[in-house]
């Protein structure tokens, strides 16, 4: 098995997705570091979407609610977050809370010793120090994987959870996605050969790239890119569907997918991105939105997701269509980043053990 710490940091850049994902790895091939979706194939996805939902039914009673506590009481996480965020960084303190983690958190680098000039590097390793898990979420691509790998150098190789880095991955709301899908299809056919219709700003929003990436662990899946010319989706995307031997399609016109969809996930113009001012603002998108009309085109059986925050690309008014998964996504999020923080601390038998002797 390859082992992070045996790797410079060039030879460990240099690997493909696979070897880097066995570096990143538990011995029971588990994430230990969770930095990007494709670490997760198939069997990691089960497995955590199981033990969601395990823990979600064990956490109903006063009973299950100590026992989850009792699961991880010593341990003590840092969330990092120098990137907004309220959603995420309150799933993972919520997560944390369920397992009995205590934490601390920096949501502001600026009243951090990076004010005073120290590297995130040195700050992280600090963290290390004191905490037994660190999830952060930076603006810097790439971050949280040199930091897994900087750490593996260390005496306390902590392990470290992407809540979101610059541009390129957000692999915990690719999962979040994925049991929300995984939830909603269950009952009819699973999520294989489904047509997932990804819309708004595609060539900035993270959760894209992560949720097409998991969604080739599952077989037929037909993935449709809709956006303005501007904002279309990378070649990169593309190119990885493809030789996942899945097909991939770009359009700029969504109310001709809207009655192919079995998913539309909708995304937000990620305009703080933008490289000048206004950029987005002259991007004419009002052909992206959705309203009761567009709802009206989607079958009877399609969702509609939505990682959050949102604008004004999904009326208020569709809040109330039972097809709308946007909030319980939120509510999926917390279970399963719950899961997969017991995943990484190697506590999912426990739980699954605790799940068959007393609810099964
Ligand atoms: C997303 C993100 O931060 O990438 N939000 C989230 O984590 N729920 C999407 C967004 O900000 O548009």
């Amino acid at each position: 098995m390859k082992r992070l710490s045996d790797f410079s940091w060039e030879r460990y850049s240099a690997l493909g997705e696979a070897d880097k994902a066995e570096c990143l790895s538990r011995p029971d091939g588990m994430p230990f570091h969770t930095i990007f979706a494709g670490q997760f194939g198939r069997a990691q996805l089960d497995r955590l979407c199981d033990a969601a939902t395990q823990i979600r039914t064990i956490a109903k009673t006063r009973a299950g609610t100590e026992f989850l506590r009792g699961l991880l009481f010593h341990k003590r996480a840092m969330i990092y977050f120098t990137q907004p965020s309220s959603r995420t960084f309150l799933s993972f303190l919520s997560a944390c809370q369920i397992l009995g983690i205590s934490t601390g958190e920096v949501r502001d680098a600026s009243v951090s010793s990076e004010f005073k000039g120290e590297s995130r590097e040195d700050s992280i390793r600090t963290f290390s120090s004191y905490f037994d898990l660190i999830v952060m979420r930076t603006q810097e691509k790439g971050l949280a994987e040199r930091m897994a790998w900087s750490l593996s150098q260390s005496k306390r190789p902590v392990p470290i959870v992407n809540a979101g880095s610059g541009k390129d991955q957000h692999p915990t709301q690719a999962l979040l996605d994925i049991y929300t899908l995984r939830r909603s299809f269950e009952r009819r056919g699973g999520l294989e050969g489904r047509t997932v219709v990804y819309v708004g700003d595609l060539a900035r929003g993270r959760t894209v790239r992560s949720l097409a990436r998991l969604l080739t662990n599952y077989a037929g899946i037909r993935h449709v890119f809709v956006a303005p010319p501007q904002l279309a989706i990378g070649d990169d995307v593309l190119a990885m569907v493809r030789a996942a031997g899945q097909e991939a399609v770009t359009s700029t016109d969504m109310a001709a997918w809207l009655p192919e969809a079995d998913a539309v996930y909708m995304t937000r113009i990620q305009d703080e991105w933008d490289e000048s001012a206004g950029e987005s603002a002259r991007i004419d998108t009002s052909r992206f939105k959705i309203g009761t009309d567009e709802m009206r085109r989607m079958r009877p059986g399609a969702i509609l997701m939505h990682p959050l925050p949102r604008r004004d690309e999904i009326a208020p008014e569709v809040d109330s269509d039972p097809r709308a998964m946007y909030w319980r996504q939120v509510r999926n999020g917390m279970w399963i980043r719950t899961a997969l923080i017991a995943s990484t601390f190697d506590c999912l038998s426990r739980v699954g053990e605790y799940w068959r002797d007393n609810l099964q």
